[in-house]
């Protein structure tokens, strides 16, 4: 088999990368070029002043002589001294600078991403592409690459120097080249594949751990932590095994270039010798050593070169990971033309709605809501008839496949998404909770509220005491040091913080005790007044007020209607209303 050392789209990626993140710095990559070169001649000086010094000796020459070759040598040393500091600090800089932008173009991308990227991504694979790779690719561009390219100009200078030395000489040395090439070609391929392997191995322990650390609770009490101390050894033994090949592979490139040099050096030791003795050839015991001593010089960047090359194989695969994510195409997205949405009074209405989180599966077909201006409207049914996918559409989370979200009578589409979603506060089914004291939770919603509208927020939420009693200490990864109730609150506060003309309840009072769901139920009221609210309730009890009640059933409306109509139907939400009002044990939860 046949493999390309670049595919199509490897020099795709490396032209973005050179033009998006190095190019703008030509000037210094070209000052860092310059003093490589030097290097490369300080390299060949040394070869011509040490022929000169040998001759000396040879030739039992003048001992000044010899001291002035020494002085040479320290000279062009200090100059090479010089430059070995100044490459690798300048090319660190310009790198870490490259991947610093890289990683924030990256972050400004990932943000924007449509929530369906989200639910199918793991947050670990996200980790292990913004994280480690763009580190790995950092370091191979600031230093792998620029010692390979110190290591070729090494290579040409010097060779230069040689052919020009003895034409002959050479050529005998590039008997080496062919093995060493070919060698390079098979390993790079391998290199290649384990390296893609390696990548997704990774990302798969990280997000075992990831998964582990999350839910350990139910790991515990379904006692699956040897499963589990399994399924992360396995992974972990993959990466292991694969780490091995992939460092044997690239040390087969190593016995194939020692042989090559044994070659090389019996070559030109027999070879340049019998020249030296036989009066034909124009060369002498000093042109020999120095020819020697630039072959031994070369031979080391040759190495490191081909090893290089293994390698730029796994950088490729990091490259492509990295600027798949710079190619994943939104859904969700401005238009061009789009226009700030400005209204108070806002009526939502979705319109011959089409929609499925998966191609094969739709949820809705032809679903019509209208969620009237300043009303409360409610949307009751059962576990996954698709109530939250309704507040997931009216916020542009999602798009519809077919059929319009209307605002005021235009198409969500026509507005800007973030003059939308400003018109919307949001008490959502899962809570998120950040690892931040309380306050700053509450003040997610709104980052420039003062002090005292924080608090207000927390009183009618009911999680003032616990916010003045926590003050600055942080709850916890995910809000680990809270209960589920004190997070609904938190979240609750947040609504009331950014008292937006659309509120969203989703199940907002499901995790309170049936006190403070009384309380905080009150203080909603208060919040709806002239807002246009839509409420997706269980317990039927908060939803009676409502001005209009969607009965919804596998994705369909099957009944709707104010309380009073709906009763009087008989249908699935009567019978829902009889099943909640039957006299039974009140659950607390909290
Ligand atoms: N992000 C998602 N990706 C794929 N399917 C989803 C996603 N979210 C919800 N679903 C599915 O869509 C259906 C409706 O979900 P949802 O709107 O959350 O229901 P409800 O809020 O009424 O309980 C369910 O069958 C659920 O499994
Ligand atoms: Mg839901």
């Amino acid at each position: 088999m046949r493999t390309k050392m670049f595919t199509p789209k490897d020099i795709a990626n490396m032209r973005w990368f050179w033009s998006d993140y190095l190019k703008q710095k030509t000037g210094w990559l070209f000052l860092i070029f310059l003093m490589i070169v030097l290097q490369g001649f300080v390299l060949q000086q040394f070869l011509a002043i040490t022929e000169t010094g040998l001759r000396v000796i040879f030739t039992q020459g003048d001992l000044r002589d010899l001291l002035e070759v020494c002085a040479l040598i320290f000279g062009i040393f200090a100059v090479r001294a010089a430059t070995s500091y100044f490459i690798p600090s300048l090319s660190a800089r310009l790198a870490g600078e490259a991947i610093f932008r890289m990683r924030s173009d990256l972050i400004t991308r990932v943000l924007y991403f449509d929530q369906k990227f989200f639910d199918g991504t793991h947050s670990t694979d996200l980790i292990l592409r913004l994280v480690n790779q763009v580190q790995d690719l950092g370091l191979f561009v600031g230093q792998a690459t620029v010692n390979a390219l110190r290591d070729f100009v090494i290579i040409v200078i010097v060779s230069g120097y040689l052919i020009y030395k003895s034409p002959l000489l050479f050529c005998s040395a590039l008997v080496a080249l062919p093995v060493i090439f070919l060698m390079m070609h098979f390993v790079s391929a391998r290199i290649k594949v384990i390296r893609r392997n390696f990548e997704s191995v990774l990302g798969r322990y990280m997000s075992n751990i990831d998964e582990m650390a999350g839910g350990m609770r139910t790991i515990k009490m379904a006692r699956q932590e040897k499963p589990e101390i399994n399924r992360m050894v396995d992974a972990s033994s993959g990466i292991k095994s694969l780490f091995v090949k992939l460092q044997q592979s690239e040390a087969l490139m190593l016995p194939s270039i020692d042989l090559s040099s044994a070659v090389v050096y019996m070559l030109v030791v027999g070879g340049g010798g019998y020249m030296a003795l036989s009066d034909q050839f124009d060369i002498d015991g000093a042109s020999i050593i120095s020819f020697l001593l630039g072959l031994v010089i070369i031979f080391d960047p040759a190495r490191l070169l081909a090893q290089f090359f293994a390698k730029l194989q796994a950088s490729l695969i990091l490259l492509d990971s990295i600027r798949s994510l710079m190619l994943t195409e939104r859904e969700v997205s401005d238009r061009d033309d789009a226009k700030v949405f400005d209204a108070k009074d806002i009526e939502i209405e979705i319109a011959g709605g089409h929609f499925g989180y998966t191609a094969t599966d739709a949820l809705f077909n032809d679903l019509n809501l209208t969620f009237k201006a300043g009303q409360k409207t409610a949307i009751v049914g059962a576990t996954g008839s698709g109530k939250t996918t309704v507040l997931s559409l009216v916020t542009r989370l999602y798009e519809l496949s077919s059929g319009k979200v209307l605002f005021n009578g235009d198409d969500i589409k026509d507005f800007t998404l973030r003059s939308v979603r400003d018109k919307f506060s949001v008490v959502a089914q899962d809570v998120v909770i950040f690892d931040k004291s309380i306050k700053d939770n509450i003040r997610y919603a709104d980052p420039d509220a003062s002090d005292e509208a924080v608090l207000k927020a927390a009183q009618l939420a009911r999680i003032d005491d616990l916010m003045l009693s926590r003050g600055d200490a942080s709850v916890g990864p995910k809000g680990n040091l809270l209960s589920g109730g004190q997070k609904q609150r938190i979240a609750i506060a947040r609504a009331f913080l950014k008292p937006a003309p659309v509120l969203l309840l989703d199940e907002a009072t499901s995790a309170l005790d049936a006190i403070t769901e009384e309380s905080v139920n009150l203080a909603f009221q208060e919040l709806q007044h002239g807002k246009t609210t839509i409420v997706v309730a269980h317990k039927l009890s908060g939803i009676q007020d409502a001005d209009h009640i969607y009965v919804l059933d596998s994705g369909r409306v099957i009944e709707a209607g104010t309380h009073a109509h709906l009763i009087s139907e008989n249908g699935l939400y009567a019978s829902m209303c009889m099943a909640q009002s039957k006299p039974k044990e009140s659950p607390q939860s909290s």
